[in-house]
């Protein structure tokens, strides 16, 4: 990239209501010790009454605040969900209305859980060829809502929040590398269908069937390759400039645990978070960073790995300098 940017606020919002593992027990033929020992999960957040556009407007004016800027000064606002209230208009136009930017570009973009890493990749994109100065990229998810609680293999999974980055022109540069990819999922292992009506000269029938489906066992297989793949390509982008930290979208405690140890990283270096929040699709990045930087686990001058993987199936990276 030709011009220079940097994160300068992080933000957050996860549902109060907590939903663990003994509470699935009561209503599925499963045990906290199952889920725990395949998935590292413990409790996830669900919402009560918040909706997707909530949550997102909420993790965005928390990263506005924190990024100490005023909404009218944001040109540019990118949405990553795959849980949607609604197939259009896009996320990012509600955190536009809420938050009252008046002259934006705002888009969501559709990558399923690599979501985040899309969106910062085209924030700092369009920053540069709209000649933009401050954008927010915000991803947020609602899959209790878009689990089937009757798939035992799926639903202990999923949890919902949003998180959201605010990014600004810099004198250095501290978001660079991204690295975008995507192999064909010709045998549907992972997807979000869509409820439709069916018109009257159409084969089709009305459905509204919208939960995740996944053939797990192939969903693990991609998942730790893609990781793999996607670390050395960072790492050997950075080249002698180590990376300190990485943050892994948060699927499943076993990916992050098979990344560490067929990685040269130290399994200290990987964040996790998915024990507390489960797998929250494209907001689990943004979540992870906020948490990491409130706690202190992430330190000014920290070269941080952001790694995504998902639906399509789609992964990717991109390396942030924590500079907050
Ligand atoms: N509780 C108890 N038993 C269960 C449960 C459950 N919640 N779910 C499945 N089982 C049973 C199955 O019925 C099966 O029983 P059987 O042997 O009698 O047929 C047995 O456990 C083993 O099932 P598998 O599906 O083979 O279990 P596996 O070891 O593959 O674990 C899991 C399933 C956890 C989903 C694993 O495949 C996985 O982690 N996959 C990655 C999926 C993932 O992270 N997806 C996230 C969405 S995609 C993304 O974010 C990129």
């Amino acid at each position: 990239m030709s011009i220079n940017t940097k994160i300068t606020g992080v933000g957050s919002y996860l549902p109060e209501t907590i939903v663990t593992n003994a509470m699935i027990e009561d209503i599925l033929d499963t045990s906290d010790e199952w889920i725990i020992k395949r998935t590292g999960i413990r409790q996830r957040r669900v919402v009560k009454d918040e909706t997707t556009t909530y949550m997102a407007v909420e993790a965005a004016k928390r990263a506005v605040e924190n990024a100490g800027i005023k909404s009218e000064n944001i040109e540019l606002i990118i949405g990553s969900t795959i849980s949607g209230d609604v197939s259009s208009p896009a996320i990012a136009s509600y955190v536009q209305r809420t938050l009252g930017c008046e002259n934006v570009a705002a888009m969501d973009v559709a990558a399923g859980c690599t979501g985040f890493i899309y969106a910062m990749a085209t924030a700092i994109s369009l920053m540069e060829t709209l000649n933009k100065n401050t954008a927010v990229v915000v991803a947020s998810e609602n899959l209790s809502c878009r689990s089937d609680w009757s798939d035992r293999s799926s639903c202990i999974l999923f949890g919902d929040g949003a998180g959201a980055v605010v990014i600004e022109r810099s004198e250095s540069n501290s978001i660079y590398h991204p690295v975008l990819h995507a192999i064909p999922d010709t045998d549907d292992v992972l997807y979000v269908a869509s409820s439709k009506y069916a018109h009257p000269w159409s084969k089709d029938i009305a459905t509204d069937d919208c939960a995740i489906r996944m053939d797990g066992k192939k969903v693990f297989a991609f998942a730790v390759d893609a990781v793999e793949k996607t670390l050395n390509e960072l790492t050997e982008l950075c080249g002698d400039k180590p990376i300190t930290k990485i943050i892994l979208h948060q699927a499943n405690n076993r990916i992050i645990r098979y990344a560490a140890t067929s990685s040269s990283y130290d399994k200290d270096q990987f964040f996790v978070n998915v024990d507390r929040l489960a797998n929250t699709s494209s907001a689990s990045i943004p979540l992870a960073i906020d948490e990491a930087a409130r706690e202190g686990w992430l330190k000014k001058g920290d070269v941080v790995a952001l790694v995504g993987f998902g639906a399509g199936l789609s992964y990717g990276g991109i390396i942030i300098e924590w500079a907050i």
